[in-house]
């Protein structure tokens, strides 16, 4: 990691889980990003105000010694008009420079079975984890073209601008990870899709030198498939 350098990075939910480990793991480099934008859902909740002033007192005058900055705002990943907003407040700390790196890391889960998967379950699911990073990376598309210009090694690289999805293993065909344990149908569902949008997302700007990648996280104890609605 002592040459990864980049100047900006988005992680969508990024108030806890992996999108917060990602965000303190940034701040942590030997060369942090310059601008780390941190969003969540909804800051006016009572639990994202406890998290705004958790991340505004704890996180913040850290990440401020390293003299870069840190921007925590609302962006519901579901909602194009926050997501349009996200984009302007992005441009604007930008001041006409791209944005470096994308991470959709934004999801939700349902704990469901084949049987008691329901169409409001499964369209929750994808409305979130694939409608989300394909109406994010449209939105944020602009500002990824802006970066990749400004190096000039050849082809592709992170270094230079790149969106990467957070997928899971669950949405592979050939792995089928953990069916005995979970089924979890349309959150399988939803990344399967999810890595289908990152190979069109890969092939359509492919000629603005920006990288599309998929990844699994691994297994991370978090609050994922805590939502009502399925078993
Ligand atoms: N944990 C694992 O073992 C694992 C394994 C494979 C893949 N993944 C993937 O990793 C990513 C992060 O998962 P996690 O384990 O960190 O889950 P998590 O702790 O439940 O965190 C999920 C994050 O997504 C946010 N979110 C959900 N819906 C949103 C929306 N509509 N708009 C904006 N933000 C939204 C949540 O915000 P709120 O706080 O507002 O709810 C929260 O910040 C997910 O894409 C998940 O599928 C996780």
């Amino acid at each position: 990691m002592e040459d990864f350098r980049i100047e900006s990075v988005l992680v969508t939910g990024s108030d806890r889980g992996i999108g917060l480990g990602l965000v303190l793991e940034f701040m942590k480099l030997p060369h942090p990003p310059q601008l780390i934008f941190a969003t969540c859902r909804n800051l006016e909740s009572p639990e994202g105000k406890v998290r705004r002033k958790q991340t505004e007192t704890e996180i913040v005058p850290a990440f401020t010694k390293l003299g870069a900055i840190l921007t925590l705002f609302s962006k519901n990943v579901t909602d194009p008009q926050s997501i349009k907003a996200a984009a302007e407040e992005v441009q604007r700390y930008l001041t006409g420079r791209g944005l470096a790196l994308l991470i959709n890391n934004a999801g939700i889960a349902y704990k469901t079975t084949l049987a008691s998967e329901t169409a409001q379950t499964m369209a929750a699911v994808y409305t979130t984890n694939t409608l989300g990073p394909m109406r994010v990376s449209q939105t944020f598309l602009p500002l990824l073209k802006r970066a990749a210009p400004k190096f000039t090694c050849l082809g592709k690289s992170c270094f230079k601008a790149a969106i990467v999805n957070v997928s899971s293993s669950f949405g592979s065909l050939a792995a089928v990870d953990e069916w005995k344990w979970c089924q979890d149908v349309g959150y399988r569902c939803s990344k399967a899709a999810l890595n289908m949008l990152t190979k069109c997302q890969s092939l359509v700007y492919y000629p603005f030198e920006i990288v599309c990648v998929s990844l699994h996280p691994g297994g991370v104890q978090t609050g994922l498939g805590a939502e009502k609605g399925g078993n």
